[in-house]
């Protein structure tokens, strides 16, 4: 037998086990901004998706809707608030959802949720996370810049 049959892996398979969470209504007041699929390589020790890949997700998400009121460079100075409701598996359809809650003098500050249809469960949508971010827009030297008037109007 050679060495690496005998050594254990340390790579779970994907965590298949069912949860109970209440189906959610999608939010009418939010832009959907980014669909994304989780793979198995995003996964954790428990064979859910790691949290900093969510992480990432969302920070990409916020930053959509950003993009379009700050009109150039941007850089992400806060998460303000996050939570991870429910686990997200490998294999979830995720929704990432945005709303601008607050443009100032160079930030704005966001919100996003994030849906997850489960594989075997299309069309039932399960909140799985929330957060909240802030935004600053940026000049070529990286210093904070106005937004443009469009953006404070
Ligand atoms: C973003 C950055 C340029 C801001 O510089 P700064 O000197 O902190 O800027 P200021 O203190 O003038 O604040 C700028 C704006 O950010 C807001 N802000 C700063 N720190 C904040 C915080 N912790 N939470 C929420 N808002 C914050 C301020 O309220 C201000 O908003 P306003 O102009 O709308 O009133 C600087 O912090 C930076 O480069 N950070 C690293 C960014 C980064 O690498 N992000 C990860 C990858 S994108």
């Amino acid at each position: 037998m050679s060495t690496s049959a005998r050594r254990p892996s340390v790579m779970r398979p994907p965590n298949l086990n069912a949860v109970t969470a209440p189906e959610a209504a999608l939010p009418e007041d939010h832009a959907l901004v980014m669909k994304v699929i989780p793979m198995p390589a995003d996964a954790n020790a428990n064979g859910d998706i790691f949290g900093g890949w969510v992480m990432a997700q969302v920070d990409l998400a916020g930053s959509v809707l950003a993009a379009r009121h700050a009109q150039g460079r941007m850089a992400t100075v806060a998460v303000n608030q996050f939570i991870f409701k429910q686990p997200v598996r490998v294999g979830d359809i995720l929704s990432l959802y945005a709303k601008m809650e607050r443009i100032g003098r160079t930030s704005m500050t966001l919100n996003v949720g994030v849906y997850a249809e489960r594989i075997r469960k299309q069309g039932r949508y399960i909140k799985v996370t929330e957060a909240t971010l802030t935004y600053v827009a940026i000049d070529e030297e990286g210093r904070p810049r106005e937004l443009p008037p469009a953006a404070r109007d």
